[in-house]
């Protein structure tokens, strides 16, 4: 068996055994022992920051160059999997449904590479196996270290179930949206629901306010700038007959431009207030500001699709999302570019049938060596 293919083997089993072990955000212990048993025995460094979940390995080239950085996410979802996979998961009620199963895996067999190519490699690469994504914070426990400190640019990916095996999603620009979240409380005063007229009545203004909502992409943001509000929650009282003191609105907004953001939430924040005094109630907003957009560097991306053509792939523009990604907070420093690696068409990603072609691991780790190397 050549090495090439006793690689792809091992990448291969290593992916099966993190699908069939997935383990929710910060409790990623499992996960994170056996990427480091992994890379321990393939001689790749590991820095020794106290993570209590997530770890970050070093390959220090040989050669003078830039210090990079590769980002790939490590935590499963509260998702029961619904495959005929063989490795399908053995966590009743988790699941690797969003493909962080690939992004590991990727991420060693790009180590393990690396390592090997030291004497080529020009510079550093710092590969951070990120625990917490999906909470759109986990980022900050990586960042709280000093990993970060000399990093010139940050490279990010994720699984793409849009595209096929072989299909690259890569383009200048914002991919993935500001995801922030807000609280609202509309305090009324409670009184029989048979006279509304002895008190305020907080779900009349709370419906108003929703109603409100909806005007500010249609009416206050640029038409060709993406924006939405979705309201996910509302909740009041307790019976049929007496109207509460309180009702509570609950959603999120998400925007990709930066000064859209900040717009939107000074809206939100009117409507809610304005709107409430109309009716006689309050309004108590909190605003709870999570990762901001991803925006890939356009130097970043025009390399990284020269490359891909390099190794075969073929390129085509990144779809947008308004799903966030923390991998934004890297960002906020230094250039970064977040790619689409296509893993064969099927259900969208945090669906319980989601699945990664494993045929995809080796290339793309592969192709993120070239990126890497190429300075
Ligand atoms: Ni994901």
């Amino acid at each position: 068996m050549s090495d090439k293919e006793k690689l792809k083997k091992d990448l291969t089993d290593w992916f099966e055994w993190f699908h069939a072990h997935p383990e929710l955000s910060y409790e990623e212990y499992g996960t994170t022992d056996k990427i480091r048993e992994i890379l321990t025995n393939a001689g790749v460094k590991i820095l020794p920051y106290d993570l209590e979940t997530g770890l970050v390995a070093v390959i220090e080239g040989e050669k003078k160059g830039p210090v990079q950085a590769l980002r790939c996410d490590i935590d499963g979802l509260p998702v029961t999997e619904q495959t005929d996979l063989p490795y399908i998961s053995e966590c009743p009620g988790k699941m690797h449904a969003c493909g962080h199963d690939f992004h590991i895996t990727v991420g060693i067999g790009c180590a393990i590479l690396l390592q090997a190519q030291k004497k080529d490699l020009a510079g550093t690469v710092k590969i951070i196996f990120q625990p917490g994504e999906e909470t759109a914070l986990g980022a900050l426990k990586i960042l709280a270290t000093d990993v970060m400190d000399g990093v010139e640019q940050i490279w990010g990916i994720h699984s793409d179930p849009t595209n096929e095996v072989g299909v690259l999603g890569i383009r200048e620009g914002y991919v993935a949206a500001a995801a922030d979240r807000f609280v609202i409380k509309v305090k009324g005063t409670g009184c029989h629901g048979a006279h509304p007229d002895d008190g305020i009545d907080p779900i009349a203004a709370a419906t108003a306010i929703v109603q409100g909502f909806w005007t500010i992409p249609a009416r206050n943001m640029n038409a060709f700038h993406p924006t939405l509000i979705s309201v996910a929650r509302i909740q009041a009282g307790t019976t049929w007959n007496v109207i509460p003191e309180t009702a509570e609105i609950e959603g999120t907004v998400r925007t990709l431009d930066r000064e859209d953001r900040v717009l939107f939430e000074k809206r939100v924040k009117e409507i809610a207030t304005g709107v409430a005094r109309a009716y006689g109630a309050e309004a108590e907003i909190t605003w709870i500001a999570g990762a901001p957009s991803v925006y890939n560097d356009g130097k970043m991306a025009e390399k990284s699709s020269v490359v891909a053509e390099k190794c075969g792939f073929s390129v085509v523009p990144e779809e947008s999302s308004m799903g966030g990604d923390d991998f934004s907070l890297y960002e906020e420093n230094i250039p970064g570019c977040y790619i689409k690696i296509g893993t064969g068409k099927g259900p969208t990603i945090h669906q319980p049938n989601f699945r990664v072609d494993e045929k995809a691991i080796l290339p793309a780790a592969e192709y993120l060596v070239e990126l890497l190397m190429e300075v």
